[in-house]
């Protein structure tokens, strides 16, 4: 190949190095652009993300939880702000039982720099259902209206959540 075409095409691939590194900084800011929908996100914890499951139906990390479940946090407790619980969601948590759910995680470095090709077999991120940027907007807008900052759980909220006062799991609230 003659020089100039090889500058051509490494230039080539450069740029578009660039450009795809452009667009999942863009992506990767999408989420955080959304307004979330508390009422949606609250059918994502529950039924699309099965966040219920480890972090119980108030998040709180044992209220409901599945008998095998891992131990999980509470989240009603949580220190992390809007762009950390998109990134937590997301990306989950490396080495850890808290799944991913980002469809382009690990990808381009889009998780903690990271992509999936780094880790070794036996120690790949868990990997949860595939959401969309605007579930994760509003599942992150349901922790933040609903479970955030609420203390221990109520009779009230847990009808609520239910859609249903007399739903088994909140007789041992009233
Ligand atoms: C299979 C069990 C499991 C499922 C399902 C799960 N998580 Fe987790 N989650 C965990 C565990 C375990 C951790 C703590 C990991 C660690 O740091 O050791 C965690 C951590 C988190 C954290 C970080 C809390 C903090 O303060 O550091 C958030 C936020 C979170 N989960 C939200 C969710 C949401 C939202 C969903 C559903 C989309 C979900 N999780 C589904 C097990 C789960």
């Amino acid at each position: 190949m003659p020089l100039s075409r090889v500058v051509a095409v490494s230039l080539a691939a450069l740029s578009f190095g660039f450009f795809a590194l452009a667009a999942s900084a863009v992506r990767a800011q999408q989420a955080g652009d959304l307004v979330g929908d508390p009422e949606r996100g609250k059918i994502v914890f529950r039924s699309i993300g099965y966040c219920v499951n480890c972090h119980g139906w108030p998040g709180d990390g044992k209220t409901g939880v599945l008998l095998q479940a891992p131990a999980a946090p509470n989240l009603r407790e949580t220190g992390l702000d809007t762009a950390a619980l998109i990134e937590v969601i997301g990306c989950g948590i490396p080495g850890t039982p808290m799944p991913y759910h980002d469809r382009a995680a690990y990808r381009e470095g889009r998780c903690y720099g990271m992509d999936l090709s780094d880790f070794a077999p036996d120690s790949e991120p868990v990997r949860g259902k595939t959401f969309s940027d605007r579930d994760v907007a509003n599942v992150v807008a349901y922790l933040q209206t609903d479970v955030i900052g609420r203390g221990e759980p109520t009779f009230a909220e847990c009808a609520d959540f239910f859609e249903n006062p007399d739903a088994r799991a909140c007789n041992s609230l009233k």
